[in-house]
Formats: C-alpha cells, sequence, structure tokens
C-alpha cells in the first residue's frame, strides 16, 4: 500500500512526515531529531552496557531511516559495533527519504553518505553498511513477524501510536518483544500510555518512565529481568 505523505519542518528545524489518512506524524512535532536522539540513542542504544560487543539493536518502524542514521552516526562516534535490525511494511520511496533534510541538518559530514546507503540497502539481505555499523531491513508486518528468540539487545519501538495502530501496542506482541531480547535487554518507547505500560507488564517487563524529550514530560523504559 502506498501512502499520501506530506514532509512537515519539526520544532527543532528537522523534517518528519505527515500521513493525512491517519492524521499521524512519524515523529514529535517538537523536535524529530531531537526526540529520535533522546528517546531511541541516548535512553536506548547508550543504556546498553559498554561490555555488550556488538550491541544488537531491533527497531520497529523503520521509517525515514532517522533511528537508523543516528545510530549508525553514534557507533562511530562513541566506538561501538552495532548489529541493527529493523522492520517495515509500507517502504518509502526514494522522492520522499530524499527529499528529507537530515543529512544537511546534521553536523556530520559524511550523514549523507550515510543516510543514502542505509536507504539504499537492498532488503532481507544483512549489509555490512560502515565499519561498526551491520544492518538489515525486513520488509514484513510486525503482527505476522515471529523475530528469533534472545537474539537483541534493545528493541526501539517506535510504531504509530496506540491511538492510531492498537493492534501494534498489545500484549502478544509485547511478549514477541520480550522473548527477542536477552535477559537485561531493554525497550524503549516514546508511549508513556496507561494500556502501553499495562501491556508490557502483563509481557514480564518492569517499567522505568523518564523524563522526555521536549514537548514530552515522560518516555517509558521497559526492561527484561
Ligand atoms: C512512527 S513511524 C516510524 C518512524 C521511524 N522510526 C523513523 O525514524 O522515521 C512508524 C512506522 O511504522 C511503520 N508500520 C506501520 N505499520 C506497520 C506494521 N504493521 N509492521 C511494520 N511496520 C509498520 C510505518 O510505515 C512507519 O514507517
Amino acid at each position: 500500500m502506498a501512502l499520501n505523505i506530506e514532509i512537515k519542518r519539526t520544532l527543532d528545524g528537522s523534517d518528519t512526515l505527515f500521513v493525512p489518512a491517519i492524521k499521524e506524524h512519524y515523529h514529535s512535532i517538537f523536535g524529530a531529531v531531537q526526540e529520535s536522539r533522546h528517546v531511541f540513542i541516548e535512553q536506548g542504544l547508550l543504556a546498553v552496557s559498554e561490555d555488550i560487543d556488538p550491541v544488537s539493536v531491533f527497531e520497529v518502524g523503520f521509517g525515514t531511516g532517522l533511528n537508523a542514521l543516528l545510530t549508525d552516526l553514534t557507533a562511530k562516534s562513541h566506538r561501538r559495533e552495532v548489529r541493527y535490525t529493523t522492520i517495515e511494511l509500507y517502504p518509502l520511496d526514494r522522492t520522499v527519504w530524499g527529499t528529507l533534510n537530515y543529512p544537511a541538518y546534521l553536523p556530520e559530514t559524511d550523514a549523507a553518505e550515510r543516510f543514502n546507503k542505509i536507504h539504499e540497502a537492498p532488503w532481507e539481505v544483512p549489509q555490512q553498511m560502515n565499519q561498526g555499523f551491520h544492518l538489515t531491513k525486513i520488509q514484513a508486518d510486525l503482527r505476522q513477524y515471529t523475530p528469533p528468540d534472545s537474539a537483541f539487545d534493545v528493541v526501539f519501538f517506535d510504531a504509530f501510536a496506540p491511538g492510531v495502530q492498537p493492534d501494534l501496542w498489545t500484549k502478544e506482541i509485547f511478549e514477541r518483544m520480550y522473548r527477542m531480547l536477552h535477559p537485561g535487554g531493554l525497550l524503549v518507547t516514546y508511549s508513556c500510555q496507561g494500556e502501553v505500560k499495562r501491556n508490557l507488564r502483563y509481557a514480564g517487563f518492569s517499567i522505568e518512565k523518564l523524563p522526555g524529550p521536549p514537548g514530552k514530560r515522560e518516555i517509558l523504559r521497559a526492561g527484561k529481568n
């Protein structure tokens, strides 16, 4: 299904996408890069112990590729080795991702090269992107996807909001996320809704509320005990 999509500028100056059919943005309108950095990089990737090498990340919703790009850049700057697997049901066309301003917005001079490489990488085939960053993009529906058990250190749960896609925030999906994590593994998400917390707890996670990025009071980090 090809989605009708509009590009919007968020308050930190970075772009996001808006899907009129579901009235939903891909990121916080207060700042796309700010949100991705805070929720997924700082509270997710960098919360994984430095003793874990490589770090295995699973992302729900590849979307614009922003989380993947920031992870690639962080792997380089922090000298971490990252294996990044991401699932997406509706990959974006080049006419959309090619116009996003992330490469120009980010200070790293190689951001454009890395961003293009991430998007141009074939689906379903594990790829060594850059030193320290391995990428596997899976085109599939999360609801039908059975991930391998105990294979990941951190899940970036970046689906559309629970009010828009309640069937992606269920106990059953979180049980699968729980099984796919190593003991001590983490799941981070921007949503702090009551139903999300209940379903995460039901799946076995312990929940930690953390301060959110500007415009969002709290976010969630869930741990596999
Ligand atoms: C909030 S956006 C993701 C933002 C993304 N992480 C980024 O940095 O741009 C949610 C993403 O989930 C994808 N998605 C929606 N339903 C899905 C499903 N059933 N399975 C996998 N991905 C899905 C959407 O197409 C969209 O790209």
